[in-house]
């Protein structure tokens, strides 16, 4: 057991002060057992690793330490709290009413209700009066970042894969040699034939044996295959050089892998000079049916030698961007009405090392010109085809404002750079200038030379992410953060700045604007934690829950973690004064090969192919050809696609319950006691113009359950409106890429309503009402 900071109240060895889920994992407890939260201290006390004693958190605001929450253990009686261990003399005066506040709880504990069996309908109490609690006007977002094939083989549109020959060159994965069987022809990556500075790799064909009757050439095979869709124009193009006495033609074909002689598309390049220039050819479909095991292939009729190097092809994109970006995807996510984006991590922000952070400045200008680089947080090469540019030209597509994550110069192995801390400040004031700047500006000019001359509007940014763990723990976040903070406060003073970590040795000296808290749980977790917000003080910066889910479900939620997201998300919607964004993570996953290493479910994926996932659970799942989204996704999309502009209070009573066992935790330790979890959730808006009311209510119980819904201080509630239901049989339910569509939201026009009515809510479900007030 560690007891880590000098504010440690506790003996040693008995205690912990815990700060982050890493100090709580330290103990041998389970996460939730009590609830770690950045900008909170928790006194978490344990005799020798026995069952827990008790835990109290205290929000850290401006230095000042507030108990508001208590969870107390069976064995609270036997807590000795010894002041004069306090360092912090700050401190000292509040463990009087500690021991108070425990020894009332330990009451409270002992008058614990027992299961409620409550029979007869959920009562549900609306206060529909003035109210002043605004929704939050940029609640719903997105986070993302390259992991599962987030970006290259997901949501940016590029289908060749490993186009610059930088990943996995030996052997070169996804290419391979075209020839008849026998051919003694060869291709290699080499190094000495570079297409300029940042593209050093290039694929050399020796094409020995080619002739009229049999081709040889090279084949990319995607991202776990290729799609072709009927009636579609797809970009092809490819830089490329001949050796001597080699000019091609070269032919450039969309083929079936499965049947090398269905040829989709085709086009011709019919000469290659002896210097490095780009191609370009129009591949058009027929009239075929839509299919994804394909290959492109660039083959010649003529022997010789020829390089290449970036080979791309692109299907139409969103809003035909070049460059752009998967049309069914950026669908999905339009349909979520996202407010704004959080990019470019996560963990890939960060990189492992210096060497392999986000570095944005050869993310910008012609892809040709990007070198691209490992992400080592998530094993795999981006090109950085996705670069700065393209982050926001996906907020303009989706009317998202940016929430732009700077590198805050720490890495996740490598841990701080203080040497390079002025240089990554300046970085990021760049990065903003890139962003914001007009065309006088260094890096605004750069922008608008990159094809966007109009400035981006930006509120938000953000300090790193997760600094708080790693090996260094956010030891000096606080001289980070000050770094920055100083110098974007400076030259951007509206800009509101976001930490990522409360430094677990001393406060910040500056004080956010946001905090970024993150939670992944389990849907008992979830439920049980629903009022996390309720009591927060509401005097310090505001909350952005930029990384959360339920992790129920490989490669996508389940119906029961979409009952686990929908009871939390009730629970920020209504403290959204104080949580003013959320956004769930992660967003993508490339559900081709999807091998789950460890934890729970069963590995689905072929281990002699890549994997296409690298974190189970997220919220969308494609192949090279379709996408769906989860339940846990048409939540997020029911919920903001339907709210209001102010919160209305709610009360409940007569709900049924049940009790939940937390589930041990490493080596068998006990997940702490059970606990009572409500089978049913209420969350109400209003928008104040059209007068509708939004009720949104979870039933996480295997049977109907009847509500009856009064709403108060009212003049009235048309008897007709809607209900937008999503529902399932059982709570592991799911969509697939095959059966993508099993769970979705219906919506049906409803009646009988008014100001008091009962409606049965069905099994495993998430619906929201849709009220007329008149
Ligand atoms: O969402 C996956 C990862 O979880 C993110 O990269 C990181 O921020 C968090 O630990």
């Amino acid at each position: 057991m560690a007891c880590h900071v000098n504010s440690d109240p506790f003996p040693r060895k008995r205690c912990a002060l815990l700060k982050t889920s890493q100090d709580l994992a330290e103990t041998g407890h389970r996460e939730r057992s009590c609830q770690i939260v950045p900008n909170r201290v928790i006194f978490f006390r344990d005799a020798n690793r026995q069952p827990p004693l008790f835990a109290i958190d205290f929000p850290v605001l401006r230095g000042k330490f507030h108990p508001v929450n208590q969870h107390v253990f069976p064995a609270v009686a036997r807590v000795a709290i010894r002041p004069h261990a306090c360092r912090f003399a700050r401190l000292a005066p509040l463990l009087a009413a500690i021991t108070t506040l425990l020894r009332a709880s330990a009451q409270e504990v002992a008058a614990a209700p027992a299961t409620s069996t409550n029979t007869g309908p959920v009562k549900v109490a609306i206060d529909a009066g003035p109210s002043t609690n605004l929704f939050s006007p940029i609640f719903f977002g997105l986070m993302t970042e390259e992991i599962n094939y987030s970006y290259e083989g997901g949501l940016y549109a590029e289908l060749v894969n490993n186009r610059t020959f930088k990943d996995r060159v030996d052997p070169l994965h996804f290419w391979k040699l075209v020839q008849e069987p026998g051919g003694n022809n060869a291709l290699s990556v080499v190094t000495d034939q570079p297409l300029n500075d940042a593209l050093t790799n290039s694929l050399k064909l020796d094409a020995v044996t080619a002739s009229q009757s049999s081709p040889v050439g090279v084949a990319n095979t995607g991202f776990w295959g290729i799609p072709v869709l009927p009636k579609t124009k797809y970009k092809a193009s490819f830089y490329a050089r001949a050796a001597a006495g080699f000019s091609g033609p070269i032919t450039v074909s969309l083929v079936s892998t499965n049947s090398p002689g269905t040829v989709f598309a085709t086009g011709k390049i019919s000469k290659i000079g002896t210097d490095w220039k780009k191609y370009a050819v129009t591949l058009s479909s027929g009239n075929v049916a839509a299919s994804k095991d394909n290959q492109l292939v660039l083959s010649t009729t003529s022997p010789g030698t020829v390089y290449f190097s970036l080979v791309s092809l692109f299907p139409p994109t969103y809003h035909d961007r070049p460059n752009g970006f998967r049309r069914d995807i950026m669908q999905l996510l339009a349909d979520m009405h996202p407010d704004f984006l959080r990019f470019p991590g996560g963990n890939y922000i960060e990189g492992k090392t210096f060497a392999t952070r986000f570095n944005w400045k050869p993310t910008v200008g012609d892809i040709s010109k990007r070198p691209g680089h490992f992400d080592d947080s998530w094993g795999y090469w981006s090109t950085d085809g996705m670069g700065l540019l393209e982050f926001l030209e996906w907020c303009e597509d989706l009317k998202m404002q940016p929430v732009l994550a700077v590198y805050s110069g720490y890495s996740m192995t490598q841990g701080s750079v203080l040497g390079e801390l002025t240089n990554c400040v300046q970085d990021a004031l760049d990065e903003i200038e890139y962003v914001t700047g007009d065309k006088n500006t260094k890096w605004g000019a750069q922008r608008a030379k990159d094809g966007h001359p109009k400035p981006f509007a930006l509120h938000y940014v953000e300090i790193g992410n997760e600094d708080n763990l790693g090996p260094e723990r956010g030891s000096n976040y606080n001289q980070r953060f000050t770094a920055f903070h100083d110098a974007i406060k400076a030259k951007y003073p509206n800009l509101k700045l976001i930490s990522t970590a409360t430094s677990r040795f001393a406060p910040l000296t500056r004080t956010p604007d946001v905090f970024d808290d993150h939670f992944y749980s389990s849907s008992g977790q979830m439920w049980s934690d629903t009022t996390h917000y309720d009591n927060f003080p509401r005097t310090g910066p505001k909350i952005f829950v930029g990384e959360w889910a339920t992790r129920e479900g490989a490669p996508t939620p389940n119906m029961n973690a979409a009952l686990g997201d929908a009871a939390w998300l009730i629970g920020l919607e209504r403290n959204s004064d104080e949580v003013i964004m959320e956004s769930y993570a992660p967003l993508f996953v490339n559900v081709s090969n999807p091998i789950q290493r460890g934890g729970r479910g069963a590995a689905a994926g072929n281990t002699n192919i890549p994997n296409s996932m690298q974190w189970a659970t997220d919220l969308i799942g494609y192949d090279a050809l379709r996408s769906y989204g989860s339940p846990a996704y048409y939540v997020q999309a029911m919920y903001a696609q339907n709210h209001g502009d102010t919160i209305l209070p709610v009360k409940l009573e007569n709900v049924p319950t049940r009790t939940w066992t937390p589930p041990a935790g490493r080596n068998g330790r006990s997940g702490g006691p059970p606990r009572e979890l409500k089978n049913v959730f209420v969350g109400v808006t209003r928008d104040r113009k059209t007068k509708t009311i939004y009720v949104n209510v979870v039933n996480t119980a295997g049977r109907p359950q009847d509500v009856q819904v009064e709403i108060n201080d009212v003049a009235g509630i048309k008897s007709t409106g809607q209900a937008v239901v999503l529902s399932a049989d059982s709570p592991d339910a799911t969509n697939t890429i095959k059966d993508p569509r099993k769970i979705v939201p219906v919506t049906s026009k409803i009646s009988g309503l008014g100001t008091t009515f009962t409606r049965a809510f069905p099994p495993y479900s998430v619906t929201v009402l849709i009220l007329k007030g008149t």
